[in-house]
């Protein structure tokens, strides 16, 4: 049986015989002794082996190539070089997958581009071991968020017949030939397609989880979403995961507390369950990143109108390259400059005007903004972005018509406010746009294991 690496260095017995199998990071040998540094993906470090000359095939061992997986069997014995607490001495060392030079992965360092284009190796690094063990962990905390509280869970479907963010930003599911589609007066007669009528990959899990709030109360979603909108950015992927809570009898001012509640909750998790990953973020991707994570864990987080957030970036004096006005939306640099400069910390802005936001919104008394609200992080800008729903169906239907969204495919979205409508309200938070937060990591495309990007899209 195999151990794992983790297991061995927290509870490690001087003595104990053990086995434990991985892959070759560095082989060193010199004057009959040997030196392997083996790494098992349990944890960012990696086992030094000491093979002495004694043992049989010591030469052969001496070769085998750096990415090689290896299965070694030993005692453990305190190690006296510095920087690790155990070494293995080995009595066994058995190849069972060689590598030779032509394994790209022979340096200590790449460059984060570089191993872009290998993204098929790129788990076998410290860096991306660090950040898909993270993503892993949190995955689960965010159940046990949701648990904790008795949040439903529950699964969306991918595919879908609405688009919920009305951006028009959806990719296309369709069986139909796309050389020769049957017509019907010159457009693509998507009766004939497979579901009998235009379908797409969802943006949001949320038409569907309202649903299930005004059954179950308090549900959340976890789940990929798909976005075709063309933006090369670091914070934006075509493919990314979602968390989407919705609760029944609810408000704006709930749902930014639960927003509130959840982002630090997530923090501590990582702090104290992920420590040693966190580590080595602080030490070789942000410095200081545990401490500004401490900061979030602990911070009250500010809540500021978005009426005030346009007001106070005009007299901040500071140049940017997008136009600050009210009834604008607001750019990364102007989300940037607010958490940054103006207030140093996570903040809601709530209450934006309603020709920038989706149909769905509630439409407050000053008939010109809605209950939204999004929540803006340094480094990254928005990380959340949610809503009270209008809940009123007479309203609904006409915002709806303003907005020139066809009320027939949504008949059952405002079925949900003619029988027991009750005031509601969700947020949906990116999560890699989380990971990115929690790691320090610049890009979208390191935090997520196979990036889709416009125009990119690999195995
Ligand atoms: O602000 P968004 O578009 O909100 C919604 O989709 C709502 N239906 C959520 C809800 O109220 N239930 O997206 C929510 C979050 C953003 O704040 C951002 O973190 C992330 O999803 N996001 C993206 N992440 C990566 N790549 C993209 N292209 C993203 N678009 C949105
Ligand atoms: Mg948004």
């Amino acid at each position: 049986m195999r151990t794992r690496i983790k297991d061995l260095l927290e509870q490690g017995i001087g003595g104990a015989l053990c086995t434990f199998s991985g892959w070759v990071r560095s082989v060193r040998a010199s004057k009959g002794i040997c030196f392997i540094v083996l790494n098992d993906g349990s944890t960012v470090d990696g086992m030094q082996v000491v093979v002495q000359s004694d043992l049989p095939d010591f030469s052969t061992i001496c070769h085998i190539g750096t990415g090689a997986a290896v299965t070694v069997s030993g005692t453990l014995v305190e190690s006296p070089a510095s920087g690790q607490k155990w070494e293995l001495a080995a009595q066994s060392v058995l190849l069972i997958g060689s590598a030779d030079e032509s394994y790209p992965l022979q340096k200590k360092r790449h460059t984060f581009e570089y191993l872009r284009t290998i993204s098929h190796l790129r788990p076998r690094t410290n860096t991306f071991g660090a950040v898909f063990r993270l993503r892993s962990r949190l995955a689960q905390a965010v159940h046990r968020f949701f648990a904790e509280r008795n949040f439903l869970y529950v699964h969306t479907p991918i595919i879908t017949a609405s688009d919920c963010e009305g951006a028009g930003e959806m990719f296309r599911v369709s069986t139909l030939d796309a050389a020769a589609p049957p017509l019907l007066e010159g457009e693509p007669d998507f009766k004939q397609d497979f579901f009998g009528q235009k379908t797409a990959l969802t943006v949001s899990g949320q038409l569907e989880g309202e649903l299930y709030a005004l059954a179950f109360g308090d549900i959340y979603t976890f789940g990929p979403t798909f976005r075709a909108e063309n933006s090369n950015t670091a914070r934006h992927a075509s493919e990314f995961w979602m968390i989407e809570p919705e609760m029944a009898f609810a408000t704006l001012a709930d749902d930014a507390e639960l927003a509130e509640q959840f982002v630090k909750y997530l923090c501590r998790f990582a702090l104290d369950e992920c420590a040693d990953d966190m580590a080595f973020f602080d030490r070789h991707i942000e410095n200081g990143l545990i401490e500004r994570i401490r900061k979030v864990a602990e911070a009250d987080f500010v809540r500021m109108e978005y009426s005030d957030a346009i007001d106070r970036l005009q007299r901040s004096g500071a140049e940017f390259a997008y136009p600050v006005q009210w009834g604008l939306d607001l750019q990364t640099e102007h989300e940037r400059y607010i958490t940054e400069q103006i207030v140093g910390g996570p903040t809601f802005i709530l209450n934006y005007p309603k020709d920038i936001k989706a149909f769905y919104m509630r439409q407050n008394d000053d008939g010109r903004t809605v209950a939204a609200m999004d929540l803006l992080v340094p480094k990254i800008g928005e990380v959340i972005g949610g809503s009270q729903r209008e809940e009123r169906l007479d309203r609904l239907e006409l915002r709806m018509a303003e907005m020139g969204i066809a009320p027939e495919p949504l008949w059952w979205y405002l079925d949900s406010r003619r029988w027991g409508s009750c005031p509601h309200a969700g947020f949906g938070l990116g999560f890699e746009r989380l990971v990115m937060y929690l790691t320090g990591m610049e890009n979208i495309r390191d935090v997520i294991p196979f990036p889709r990007t416009p125009r990119h899209c690999e195995f």
